[in-house]
């Protein structure tokens, strides 16, 4: 189910994604007010300092409005030495949705409650899953194959299928190379309550990348991204056009270690997007991305409610 505090708030069930330095305040606030939940990485900024003033500076910027909420990702983790300090800042302003990586305690759960917020927590094993659930989240991304950034292994059926008894009603949320309002139909047909899309937004003016970066996802294609732990120990979705040596095929490998701490430096010039690029073809400004997923979605259902009347 999707949480009550998200009900009527959304104009798709959906969340743009968290993305290493491309999701920031202005991609955030498109979205937010585009009915979508906008969020970013806390580590986009380089101190808290900076962080607090991008929470400072989206509040502000949505306040009256009747935008969707927003939210801030965390990877929880002694690898992150940023940790202890963005939590306290998250808890301290009452960002509404923590997505939180890696770890996850009924400790930050139960600070994050104390408010009104929520949690949702990204799980690529069902192990993960359980052991989220465990820590009473309310929210279970599903990372599956084909995902951007540190992605899963997992097709989206077979993982749906298993983790939707053990998520209940809590809420079910379906990430990986999803792009457009039918694929939002899918998910949630397929037993999802939400979606997470990334890829699909760095192709928007918001998105803080470069114009070379953003050129590179229009013109990749599926055959284009490589999944591989050698960037960063733990198993990502890679454009191989910016490694070093070529691959010919996706290398299945597998594995979700916790690896090396994530470094601006390493992903500067290796970027990263989900098996969904190909049929990113136009750079969009947010808010009409937001638009057309909406529409798509809508006509989706449509379609398949004349089906079923059938
Ligand atoms: C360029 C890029 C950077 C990403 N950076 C992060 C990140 O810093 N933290 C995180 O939790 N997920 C990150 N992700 C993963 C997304 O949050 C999300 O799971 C994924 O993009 C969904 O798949 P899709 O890209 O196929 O839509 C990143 C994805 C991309 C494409």
């Amino acid at each position: 189910m999707i949480p009550e505090s998200l009900i009527g708030r959304l104009k798709v069930p959906a969340m743009a994604a968290p993305m290493f330095l491309v999701s920031g305040p202005d991609l955030v606030v498109e979205t937010c007010k585009g009915g979508i939940l906008g969020t970013f990485p806390t580590l986009n900024q380089r101190t808290p300092e900076s962080y607090e003033a991008w929470l400072v500076d989206i509040r502000k910027r949505l306040s009256g409005t009747d935008a969707a909420p927003f939210g801030v990702q965390m990877g929880i983790h002694r690898t992150n030495p940023r940790m202890a300090a963005d939590l306290e800042l998250s808890i301290r302003h009452q960002v509404p949705l923590l997505v939180t990586t890696l770890g996850i305690t009924r400790e930050i759960t139960d600070a994050v409650h104390a408010y009104g917020g929520l949690v949702f927590h990204d799980a690529t094993t069902v192990k993960h899953a359980v052991k989220a659930l465990e820590a009473n989240v309310d929210g279970v991304i599903a990372v599956c194959a084909g995902a951007g950034g540190h992605s899963g292994t997992y097709n989206p059926f077979a993982f749906l299928g298993e983790l939707r008894p053990l998520v209940g009603d809590k809420t079910l949320i379906l990430a990986g190379s999803i792009g457009n309002g039918q694929a939002v139909a899918g998910a949630i047909a397929a037993g999802a309550d939400m979606v997470s899309i990334g890829t699909r937004f760095i192709a928007t003016p918001e998105g803080m990348c470069s114009d070379a970066q953003k050129l590179m996802i229009l013109e990749s294609t599926v055959q284009d991204v490589v999944y591989t732990d050698e960037v960063s120990g733990i198993g990502a979705s890679i454009l191989r056009q910016t490694l070093s040596r070529p691959y010919d095929a996706p290398a299945q490998i597998g594995r979700f270690d916790v690896g090396k701490e994530i470094s601006p430096k390493l992903w500067k010039n290796i970027w990263s997007a989900g098996q969904g690029v190909g049929a990113v073809n136009d750079v969009l400004p947010a808010a009409e991305l937001c638009r057309r997923l909406r529409d798509e979605y809508r006509a989706a259902l449509e379609r398949v409610s004349v089906l079923a009347a059938a």
